[in-house]
């Protein structure tokens, strides 16, 4: 039986658990990965194009990937490259890519391909959210071919690159407050539940000796510090493209959010109303928990499904 596949577009800043999870979606028989879109995030934005390019053409499918914002909107850049590697990807000696970037930047490309699909697409944002608030500023009217936003990043509670603020909020705020106060469907896949998506050091192993997709991951994780091979590797970003396929495993609150921007030590920080404290329409549909132990066999699943 043909399933019908969901129009996806991911904006990423790869990043070693951007990888994991670009290679779940492109192999998803649940999903069509339409486009990549990077932004400057885990490091330079000419080294995310490079990065999610080589991936690309790891794994295979003729995924269009345009390139996007180099800077945040209104604060200076800061990488995350103390998690990553200098390259973004540290670890696995890719091929030069061979491969062209898309002609157009990403806002561009993003309009293009909403324009062109059939379906409604739904967007991915798993890096800082800089292109996805240029676009909505610049092609309001494209909201409408829009399905919804499920994106990596918040936490209604503890922060990881600040002690309240994550780092994909924190490298953007402008942007970020400019995408919760978009109207759109909105579902924050945050710290709450991706800080314990762990890939346990077992369950590396056996992704390791799964196919060559899980020789090149292990490699990398052994570079990746988002967690560490002993207490667990966090999958953050594989949770936006888990939620979409596999929503059965979270367990979510819808209320409202909204971004701090100019607080000195709080900058970052999504604010979420649980108590619904502000009396503010509900914005966002939250991801407050995760079925740790199902997301992990999920996770190994889809990753056999690789080359
Ligand atoms: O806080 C985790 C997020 O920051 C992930 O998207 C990771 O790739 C980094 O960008
Ligand atoms: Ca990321």
């Amino acid at each position: 039986m043909n399933v019908k596949r969901i129009p996806i577009i991911i904006d990423t800043d790869p990043g070693i658990d951007d990888a994991v999870a670009i290679g779940v979606a492109v192999y998803h028989e649940a999903l069509d990965v339409k486009l990549l879109t990077t932004v400057a995030g885990n490091v330079s934005v000419d080294k995310t194009t490079n990065n999610a390019l080589k991936l690309v053409e790891f794994f295979g499918p003729d995924t269009p990937v345009a390139k996007g914002a180099g800077q945040p909107l209104c604060i200076p850049y800061e990488d995350a490259s103390e998690i990553h590697g200098e390259s973004g990807m540290d670890g696995y000696e890719f091929p030069a890519p061979k491969k062209n970037i898309h002609p157009e930047h990403a806002v561009n490309a993003i309009r293009e391909t909403i324009l062109t699909s059939e379906e409604k697409v739904t967007l991915v944002p798993i890096g800082p959210l800089t292109n996805i608030a240029l676009f909505l500023a610049l092609y309001p009217e494209c909201k409408s071919r829009i399905e919804r936003i499920v994106l990596m990043g918040g936490s209604a509670s503890a922060g990881n690159h600040s002690p309240t603020a994550e780092y994909n909020i924190l490298a953007d705020p402008e942007a970020a407050k400019m995408v919760f106060a978009s109207g759109l469907d909105i579902t924050m896949v945050g710290l709450d539940v991706t800080n314990r998506a762990t890939l346990t050091p077992d369950n590396v192993v056996e992704i390791r000796d799964l196919n060559e997709t899980g020789k090149m991951l292990y490699s990398m994780f052994q570079h990746y510090r988002g967690g560490s091979l002993k207490t667990g590797l966090k999958m953050h970003d594989l949770c936006a493209i888990a939620y979409i396929v596999k929503p059965e495993l979270f367990k979510t609150q819808k209320c409202f959010v909204d971004v701090e921007t100019a607080g000195a030590y709080t900058a970052g920080t999504t604010i979420v109303d649980l108590m619904n404290r502000y009396q503010r329409e509900p914005n966002a549909t939250v991801c407050l928990d995760i079925d740790v132990e199902a997301f992990r066999a999920w996770a190994i699943e889809c990753l056999a499904k690789a080359r």
